[in-house]
């Protein structure tokens, strides 16, 4: 059972820029005296992290989008009990670049599993520690493609990131969909502009919650 701290999950295609405002939104929160963990999926406990290695080394794609995502599943199991309901009961914020949405929009939804099954097997992987708020970075697909390109320079495409352009298309609608399902949870963020800019949208959406969080008397204080 989580009691309580915040957890914000942030979502999208290839190259939308998840990492560098995970960062940017820590350093604001830490400053206004929360605790702040950021994590990472698939990763984010060492077992998890193994899992990490053969999942974006497409060693497990030929048991197929059901099989990956019993993998996905498996390591965010370690990950929750080790890094982010330990974190979440201390009373901190936690920041955790992809999560459960992207198994829905990857294997879900690309891998064309049915979504009674990848919610059933949600369901039994987080339980009750669901995020409090998504922020679904959008960017157009060719232009994520190619700023994760530029950043990886002369390394290989991992698993995901060297499928096709009309994947990474549909990919974009999948996240977009999610949030059209689930608005109160997620807000998507145009995130074809300035990362400072992207961050200020996030954390005008962020200062209401710290705020409640802080006259929950857990931690720090922000004005609403
Ligand atoms: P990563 O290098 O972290 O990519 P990014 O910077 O785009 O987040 O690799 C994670 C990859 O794993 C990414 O291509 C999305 C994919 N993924 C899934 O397919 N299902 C999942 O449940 C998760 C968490 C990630």
């Amino acid at each position: 059972m989580r009691d309580h701290g915040l957890f914000i999950t942030l979502e999208g295609g290839e190259g939308v820029g998840k990492s560098t405002q995970s960062r940017l939104l820590c350093e604001r929160i830490q400053l206004h005296g929360f605790e702040c963990v950021t994590t990472r999926e698939p990763g984010g406990s060492p077992k998890a992290e193994a899992l990490r290695n053969v999942l974006l080394s497409g060693a497990a794609r030929p048991l197929g989008p059901m099989g990956e995502a019993v993998l996905f599943a498996a390591a965010r199991i370690d990950h929750l009990d080790h890094t982010i309901r330990p974190a979440l009961a201390r009373g901190a914020v936690v920041i955790c670049d992809r999560f459960a949405d992207s198994t829905r929009a990857y294997q879900g939804a690309l891998g064309d599993i049915d979504p009674r099954v990848i919610r059933t097997l949600e369901d039994v992987t987080i339980g009750d520690v669901r995020p409090d708020v998504t922020f679904i970075l959008d960017l157009p697909a060719e232009i994520g493609l190619s700023r994760a390109g530029a950043r990886r320079g002369a390394v290989p495409v991992d698993r995901f990131e060297g499928e096709s352009a009309a994947f990474h298309q549909s990919l974009r609608q999948a996240f977009l969909n999610i949030a059209k399902a689930e608005p109160q949870r997620c807000q998507v963020i145009d995130a074809n502009q300035a990362p400072d800019q992207v961050a200020e949208a996030i954390w005008r959406k962020v200062t209401p919650l710290l705020a409640a969080l802080g006259k929950n008397g857990l931690a720090g204080s922000v004005d609403p």
